[in-house]
């Protein structure tokens, strides 16, 4: 079990990517089943209105931050069948199964690629990426800023950044429902299924735990990307952020 669940609060020596790394290869078996059943397959409009957001054109290089098993940049081929994904993840089980998505789905490799790596050390060049998106994968980065400073990096100016995430509902009455829910039901149902309970634990904790949407909207700002679009979804259960590379300062 790679987080204490007696600590409501994942430290950031939880969030180290070879503990990430290694509790989402020991979760990657179940992980697209649990996903979709937990959120009653809501996830998947999340990602479908990420990678509408986004944009995506014809041609376009779209980086995939935190792939996991690959749903991300499914939704932006499945938008725009003519772009090319580049996946990257910690975990290499669910690269394999994303891998083996993209096999049954027909796509070639050039189409959608996957490469084991971490966020806050990206193994490209600067000024490539016409798109970068990151799904449910920012929370459980250790630095955000400096997530955000590589990921700017590596956009071409005017480049897209779309970040997905959970928070919690603000209005009191949906908000304490929804809590029973995710604090109670699901780490019992996510633990019983996976076979590992920290890490169906670990997910409410960092979403509790994880900087507000505003603030993260804020250290995108810092980093010099202006912010398009800030949507709620789904009474406040998840969230997007739209940024927008500066074009004055490219190389940054
Ligand atoms: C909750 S999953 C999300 C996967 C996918 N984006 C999705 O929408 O289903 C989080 C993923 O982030 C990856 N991850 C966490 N920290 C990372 C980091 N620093 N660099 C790369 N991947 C990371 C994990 O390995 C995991 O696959």
């Amino acid at each position: 079990m790679s987080f204490d669940s007696r600590k409501a609060i994942p430290t950031n020596h939880e969030k180290h990517p070879s503990r990430i790394g290694q509790m989402f290869n020991r979760i990657a078996p179940t992980y697209d089943f649990l996903n979709h059943f937990l959120s009653a397959g809501i996830d998947v409009k999340w990602r479908k209105a990420a990678v509408r957001g986004l944009g995506i054109e014809r041609g376009n290089l779209v980086l995939d931050l935190a792939c996991g098993t690959g749903d991300l940049g499914f939704a932006a081929l499945e938008k725009e069948p003519y772009c090319q994904v580049i996946g990257i993840d910690l975990a290499f089980n669910m690269l394999q199964i994303a891998r083996k998505k993209a096999a049954r789905k027909g796509l070639d490799t050039g189409q959608y690629t996957f490469f084991s790596g971490d966020i806050l050390r990206l193994p490209f060049h600067s000024s490539i990426f016409d798109r970068a998106m990151v799904a449910f994968g920012i929370r459980n980065v250790m630095d955000t800023g400096r997530a955000f400073k590589e990921i700017y990096r590596v956009l071409k100016p005017h480049g897209l950044l779309a970040v997905l995430e959970f928070t919690l509902p603000r209005k009191p009455l949906l908000r304490d429902l929804y809590l029973i829910y995710f604090r109670k039901l699901l780490p019992f149902i996510g633990g019983l299924v996976s076979g590992d309970p920290g890490a169906y634990q670990y997910l409410p904790s960092s979403v509790d735990s994880f900087t507000p949407p505003e603030v993260l909207s804020l250290e995108m700002q810092k980093t010099g990307f202006i912010i398009r679009t800030t949507k709620l979804y789904t009474g406040g259960i998840s969230y997007l952020l739209l940024g927008e590379k500066k074009a004055n300062n490219a190389s940054a």
